[in-house]
């Protein structure tokens, strides 16, 4: 399979991702991850988003589109991936679709998620994220077994600095403005399938399987 999910901050396309990766046993490549690993590494680029990632602001889609080709271009992304958070514009939509044409694959679907703005806000401020693994909980709806601690691989969780109510009213504004108009670019191009995103995650996942049999 080959997937892209796109939603506002708090849609749910990391827990959705997680769950579709383990069902295809198919890899999740998350933009967001790679960047913050990057931040957290001080690797060159870590250091060029670092700046976008904590004001909320989307990183330029030259570097995005560079990152992306050569995660894509890995032998684990042959038979399959799901895009978590790319891509989030026009442009980063034209630079993968040129992309594919030249590697022959074909995308299968395109996933929007959907979630009043309110409800991405509560979900995001009691969000935490295992430091270790990306795993991701929250505080009143998803809590771990453990307090503070992930049940998959037992490391810390961690909160993102870029969670905070004010930054996080600021991606939605950046979403709105820079990833819903890729709801058109993949109309017409017969891909796209949107999910309401307010229900239970296994009844979203549930629903998602059944748009893209
Ligand atoms: P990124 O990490 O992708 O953040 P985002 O798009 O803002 O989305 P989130 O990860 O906040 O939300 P999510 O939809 O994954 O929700 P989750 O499943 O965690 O990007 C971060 C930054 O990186 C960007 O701001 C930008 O700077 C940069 N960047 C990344 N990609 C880029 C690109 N392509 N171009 C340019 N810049 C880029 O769920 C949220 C919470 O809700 C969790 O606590 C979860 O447990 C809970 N939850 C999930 N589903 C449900 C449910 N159904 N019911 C109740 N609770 C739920
Ligand atoms: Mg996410
Ligand atoms: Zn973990």
């Amino acid at each position: 399979m080959k997937i892209i999910l796109i939603g506002p901050p708090g849609a749910g396309k990391g827990t959705q991702a997680e769950k579709l990766a383990t069902h295809w046993k198919t890899p999740r490549i998350t933009t967001g991850d790679l960047f913050r690993q990057a931040v957290q590494n001080k690797t060159p680029m870590g250091l060029q988003v670092q700046g976008f990632l904590e004001k909320g602001a989307l990183v330029p889609d030259d570097v995005v589109l560079g990152l992306m080709q050569e995660r894509m271009s890995g032998p684990d992304c042959k038979s399959g991936f799901i895009l978590d958070g790319f891509p989030r514009t026009v442009g980063q939509a034209i630079g993968l679709e040129t992309w594919l044409k030249k590697t022959e694959m074909v995308l299968d679907a395109v996933v929007v998620i959907d979630v009043p703005e309110e409800e991405a806000v509560r979900r995001i401020t009691g969000r935490r994220q295992c430091g270790a693994c990306g795993s991701t909980y929250h505080l009143q709806f998803q809590p771990p077994r453990q307090d503070g601690i992930c049940d998959k691989c037992k490391s810390l969780l961690v909160q993102r600095k870029d969670d905070e109510e004010k930054t996080v009213r600021h991606r939605l504004k950046v979403y709105a403005g820079e990833t819903l108009p890729l709801i058109d670019f993949y109309k017409q191009r017969h891909l796209l399938r949107q999910v309401d995103g307010v229900q239970k995650p296994a009844e979203v996942f549930q629903t998602i399987c059944s748009l893209i049999k």
